[in-house]
C-alpha cells in the first residue's frame, strides 16, 4: 500500500505485519486504522489471529539461537545504527504519529525525542550487562553468576506513545539479546511497522524484532496465544489494570517472567508555600500532554486552601490559551482524543462529577468538529464520591479539589488502588521528605512534574503494576536470566 501520508520517506510507510518478511495474515482478513483528527480512515492492515502466532514465534526463536551469541559491542552497533536511522527519519515518524494518534506535531517531536533517549541508553547498557564472584564459606569454591538473555519476548504496547513505548521495551530487549515481537495497539500500528523497517535497514537479522499487527477484535485471543506460547519466556505489557491482569494470569500458566506498567490515577499536590509559577508551569506541561491521555498524568490535582482560588484562575487563563485542532496543523498546542471510547469516557465522567457537585469553570463537553476532539476541561469543588477521583480519565480533564492539612492530602493522594506516580510541590524539606516516604507510588516528583526519562527506572506499585523499565541496570535485567555456577578448587597445584 502507497502512503497515504506525504513522507519524504515513502519506504518507511508499511503497513503488513512484519517477521523478517512483511506478510499478511493467514486469513487475509485486514482492519482499519482512523486519523482521530478527522475520523476518517486511513490505511488498514492485516489482521493476525491467534492461528498466525506460532510461525510468527518460531522465527523469532530461530533468530534468537544467533542473536543471543552476538558480541555486545556488535549488538550496540546495531542498535547505534537504528538510533541513527530514526533520527534521520524523524519528520516522517512525527507525521505518521501525529495521524495514528492526534497528538500536535510539536508533542509527536518531543515523543520522539523522548524516545531516542531510550536507544542512545540501551545502546550503552548492552555492553554493561555483567556477572558477578564470589567466594562463599564452604573451603575451595568459588561462585560465578552468569546472566543470559532469556529468549523471545512479547511486548504488547498502548497507543498513547506507541513510538518511546517501543523503544524503551524493544531497546532493553535487544540490548540483553533477547529477540522481541511487539503487538503494537490496533490504533497505531504504523509508527510501529516503520521502525521495524528501520530496524531492517540497520542489520538487524530477519526475525529479531518482529511485528504483529491486530485488531480489537482480535487482540484477546491472540494476546492470549502469545502469552502461551511455551517458546514465549518474557512479556512487557504497558496498558490498563484490567487488562494487565488478565495479561498477568495468562503469564502464570507458563511462569513467565511478566513486567507490567498499569494505570495511574496520579495526585498533583500543591501547598501553600509552594513556588506556584513552577507548579503550574509543570502541571500544564503534565496536564495537557497528549490531551491528558498519559498514564503518569495528573488526574487528581489537590490544592491547599490559601492558593486555590488563584490556582484556579490562573490554570483556567492557561487553558484558554490552548488550541484545539488537527494535529498536523501549525499553531495546533491540543489534538483530539485517540479513540471515540475516550470521548465518551471523558462525557461520563465530567456528567458524573457535576451531578455530584462540581462546577464546570473551562470547557467540559466534546468539540463539535469531526474527529474525537474533548475541550479543555477544568473541574472545582472535586471530592471524593466522583468517579474521577476513583477511575483513570486519559482525557483533558483538570480535576481540582481543596485540601487543607498535610494529614489530610496524603490519606486522599493514596486513597486509591493505584500506586504510578505522585507529585508534590512545597519549599518546605522536611514536609518535602515526609511526602517522599508517605505517598504510596513507585515514582515521586518533587518540585518536578512529567519525570520520565531513559535514565530512570520507570514503574508504579499497587495495582500500577510491577517490573521497571528503563533505567540503570533495572531496565534490561527484566530480559535475563541468572545461573549460579559454583567451581571446586583443587588446592594442590603440585
Ligand atoms: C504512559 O503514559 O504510558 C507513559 C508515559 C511516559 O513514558 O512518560
Amino acid at each position: 500500500m502507497q502512503s497515504p501520508i506525504k513522507l519524504k520517506n515513502p519506504s518507511i510507510f508499511q503497513s503488513q505485519a512484519y517477521s523478517g518478511e512483511w506478510i499478511e495474515a493467514k486469513s487475509g482478513e485486514t482492519f482499519d486504522v482512523e486519523d482521530p483528527g478527522t475520523g476518517k480512515i486511513f490505511a488498514s492492515c492485516p489482521d493476525l489471529g491467534a492461528e498466525d502466532v506460532d510461525t510468527i514465534v518460531q522465527s523469532s526463536h530461530n533468530a534468537f539461537q544467533k542473536y543471543r551469541n552476538l558480541n555486545p559491542r556488535t549488538r550496540a552497533q546495531l542498535l547505534l545504527k537504528w538510533h541513527q536511522l530514526i533520527l534521520e527519519n524523524r519528520d516522517d515518524l512525527a507525521i505518521l504519529l501525529t495521524h495514528e494518534t492526534g497528538k500536535p506535531l510539536s508533542e509527536a517531536y518531543g515523543e520522539i525525542d523522548y524516545a531516542v533517549g531510550f536507544t542512545w541508553w540501551f545502546i550503552g547498557e548492552a555492553e554493561r550487562i555483567r556477572g558477578d564472584i564470589s567466594v562463599p564459606a564452604a573451603p575451595n569454591r568459588r561462585v560465578m553468576v552468569i546472566k543470559q538473555p532469556i529468549g523471545v519476548c512479547a511486548a504488547l504496547v498502548p497507543w498513547n506513545f506507541p513510538i518511546a513505548m517501543i523503544l524503551r521495551k524493544v531497546g532493553a530487549a535487544l540490548a540483553a539479546g533477547c529477540t522481541m515481537i511487539a503487538k503494537p495497539s490496533p490504533e497505531t500500528p504504523l509508527t510501529t511497522l516503520a521502525l521495524a523497517y528501520l530496524a531492517e535497514k540497520a542489520g538487524f537479522a530477519k526475525g529479531v524484532f518482529s511485528v504483529i499487527t491486530t485488531s480489537n477484535t482480535k487482540t484477546p485471543e491472540l494476546s492470549e496465544a502469545l502469552c502461551k506460547h511455551p517458546l514465549v519466556h518474557k512479556v512487557s505489557f504497558t496498558g490498563s489494570t484490567y487488562v494487565g491482569s488478565i495479561i498477568a494470569s495468562h503469564c502464570a500458566v507458563g511462569l513467565k517472567k511478566v513486567t507490567l506498567e498499569l494505570g495511574g490515577n496520579c495526585p498533583f499536590i500543591i501547598f501553600n508555600d509552594a513556588n506556584q509559577d513552577q507548579a503550574l508551569d509543570q502541571l500544564n506541561l503534565l496536564k495537557w500532554r497528549h490531551a491528558g491521555q498519559a498514564c503518569v498524568t495528573a488526574n487528581r490535582i489537590y490544592v491547599q486552601d490559601g492558593i486555590y482560588e488563584e490556582t484556579l484562575a490562573e490554570m483556567v487563563s492557561h487553558a484558554k490559551s490552548i488550541r484545539l485542532g488537527h494535529g498536523s496543523k501549525s499553531g495546533v498546542t491540543m489534538g483530539p482524543l485517540t479513540t471515540s471510547r475516550g470521548l465518551e469516557k471523558a462525557t461520563r465522567q465530567v456528567e458524573d462529577a457535576v451531578q455530584r457537585g462540581a462546577t464546570v469553570i473551562h470547557g467540559g463537553k466534546p468539540s463539535a468538529t469531526d474527529g474525537y476532539f474533548f475541550e479543555p476541561t477544568i473541574l472545582r469543588d472535586m471530592e471524593e464520591s466522583m468517579s474521577i477521583t476513583h477511575e483513570e480519565s486519559f482525557a483533558p480533564i483538570a480535576a481540582v479539589y481543596i485540601f487543607k492539612t498535610e494529614t489530610e492530602v496524603v490519606n486522599l493522594a493514596n486513597n486509591t488502588e493505584m500506586g504510578l506516580a505522585s507529585y508534590v510541590f512545597t519549599k518546605n524539606v522536611d514536609r518535602m521528605w515526609r511526602m517522599m516516604e508517605g505517598l504510596e507510588a513507585g515514582m515521586i516528583g518533587l518540585n518536578t512534574g512529567n519525570s520520565s526519562a531513559a535514565e530512570s527506572p520507570f514503574g508504579g506499585m499497587k495495582m500500577s503494576g510491577y517490573g521497571k523499565e528503563s533505567g540503570k541496570d533495572v531496565a534490561v535485567a527484566e530480559y535475563l536470566v541468572s545461573k549460579t555456577c559454583t567451581l571446586t578448587l583443587e588446592t594442590d597445584s603440585s
